[in-house]
């Protein structure tokens, strides 16, 4: 990848968007609020709907200066969104892990990132410092009692779900280790075998990985207990965001990936810049048995997947003895390089996510993958009743134009039996994050509810939150919110809180 000169910026190509209404999105948060009513509405908010969004995102992109190299080495704000009988109220505070409170006493930026921030001083401040920075940024969950606040190279941070206080570092009661890895995307299993659960994984790296597969209660006097755990290795440096369940499955793609971890020990890259496209390797679904399902205990089953890099899954689900998994494939591993700015990337010069769906077939060990929709598009998901189940609908953030890259700019319903689907667009000025689907209370319609989705407003620099009809993605209301919110990452949504 090349360094584009700013003069190339532009409105360019096909792409009606501006940089700098994109970019701006990009700057520190120096607000927080504690449960402020939010009046600037336009539209209604919708009685039937009650519950919390929390939403997670880097907040904190410069210090005394220096820069971020990547929005994913940002330190973790959490927003929190509260719907209850028409009325709606914000709340936003940082992650105060500990790398944050000791950055913040000292001015400056302390820690290196994963994604290319360095410490300020060069290679010799850098140099066999392998000490990362657990920024609790890409996700927030709760399990039990407790919010969560997820970065899936560490433990989570426990938040208070309605002051979203740092409660500090935890081990889920003596669960996890010290620094253990606990994955930023957990899936919530709405009642494959009777109940609902919570699973998630976690992953040690390394010539052998070993993936820590759990499941959690999510309800009754058990809520947030684990239920079940196993432990399985395979060969190869694991390199998984996300994953995927069935009843009776967990997915995992092992994307082809090399690690070369001399020039992080070194000081001259980051760990995610060390990570390459394998050439030499296949890619991988790892499969492992779920407990509860019908293949509990048996070992593993590996199977060769097709070429491409994954960060996100949309779903799968069992048909038959086959399993199908829908996934957002780019053709290589995007990173970005030392001398680039995140802010100046040029999208025409990076690859594209375009939703695919593979079949595995288990009794031949072999999967085929076809595309499903040409469109850029990321952050994609069904009706939470249907996690793990086969689906009808999804909803995802796309580009504004049907073929190559672009940014996020709108919203798409997606029709998986027929390929029809309708769009909520927020171009040219307004840029769209993940959206989360909520399913309307009492309805057996599967696109019945709506669409929460919080976007950056660039014609004003600052973020709404925009509600749509889940059927259609007609706008029910847009709420301007009283901070500006850097494009964010992952979140989820709580009823009835
Ligand atoms: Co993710």
């Amino acid at each position: 990848m090349t360094t584009p000169s700013l003069k190339t910026l532009s409105v360019k190509g096909n792409n009606h968007f501006d940089q700098e209404d994109w970019s701006s999105s990009y700057a520190n948060v120096d607000k927080e609020f504690e449960s402020i009513e939010l009046t600037k509405i336009k539209g209604e908010i919708p009685k039937g709907l009650s519950g919390t969004l929390f939403r997670n995102g880097p907040g904190r992109m410069e210090r005394n200066g220096q820069w971020i190299h990547h929005p994913f080495d940002g330190d973790g704000m959490i927003t929190a969104i509260s719907f209850s009988n028409g009325e709606v109220s914000f709340s936003n505070k940082f992650v105060e892990t500990q790398a944050w409170k000791e950055e913040e006493k000292a001015g400056k930026f302390l820690y290196r990132g994963v994604f290319g921030t360095q410490k300020p001083g060069g290679i010799l401040a850098n140099i066999f410092n392998t000490r990362l920075k657990n920024i609790a940024n890409t996700n927030v969950i709760k399990l039990g009692d407790e919010l969560l606040a997820l970065w899936e190279a560490a433990n989570p941070y426990a938040l208070d779900p309605l002051t979203l206080e740092t409660i500090g570092i935890s081990t889920l009661n003596g669960l996890l280790k010290t620094s253990e890895s606990f994955s930023a995307h957990p899936r919530f299993d709405p009642g494959h075998h009777t109940y609902p659960k919570l699973v998630t994984f976690g992953v040690k790296p390394g010539p052998i990985s070993t993936i820590r597969l759990m499941e959690f209660s999510t309800e009754g006097e058990d809520k947030g207990k684990l239920i079940s755990e196993r432990n399985d290795k395979f060969k190869g440096f694991a390199f998984l965001h996300d994953f995927a369940i069935t009843p009776n499955w967990a997915i995992f793609l092992q994307n082809a990936i090399s690690f070369n971890p001399i020039p992080f020990l070194l000081g001259r890259k980051s760990a995610a810049q060390c990570l390459s496209t394998d050439t030499n390797n296949t890619s991988k679904f790892w499969l492992i048995p779920r407990e509860s399902g019908k293949f509990a205990k048996q070992n593993p089953r590996i199977i060769d997947a097709q070429e491409g890099f994954v960060f996100h899954h949309l779903n799968s689900w069992e048909d038959n003895e086959d399993i199908i998994i829908e996934s957002i494939y780019y053709d290589h591993f995007p990173s970005i390089d030392k001398d680039e700015d995140f802010r100046q990337i040029n999208f025409d010069l990076i690859p594209e996510g375009r939703l695919k769906r593979s079949r595995i077939n288990l009794a031949d060990k072999s999967s085929k993958t076809d595309l499903i929709s040409e469109q850029c598009c990321e952050f994609a998901m069904v009706n939470p009743m249907k996690q793990g189940l086969s689906a009808r609908f999804s909803w995802m953030a796309v580009a504004e134009n049907k073929r190559g890259n672009g940014p996020l700019q709108a919203i798409k319903k997606l029709d998986l039996l027929n390929g029809n689907c309708c769009f909520w667009s927020a171009a040219p000025r307004g840029f769209v994050s993940e959206p989360m689907m909520v399913p309307e209370p009492n309805s057996n319609l599967e696109d019945k509810g709506w669409i929460l989705v919080v976007i950056w407003n660039g014609l004003r620099r600052g973020s709404d939150l925009v509600i749509l009809n889940a059927t259609n993605l007609e706008e029910v209301a847009t709420l301007e919110l009283p901070i500006g919110i850097p494009h964010g990452l992952h979140g989820s949504w709580v009823k009835g809180t």
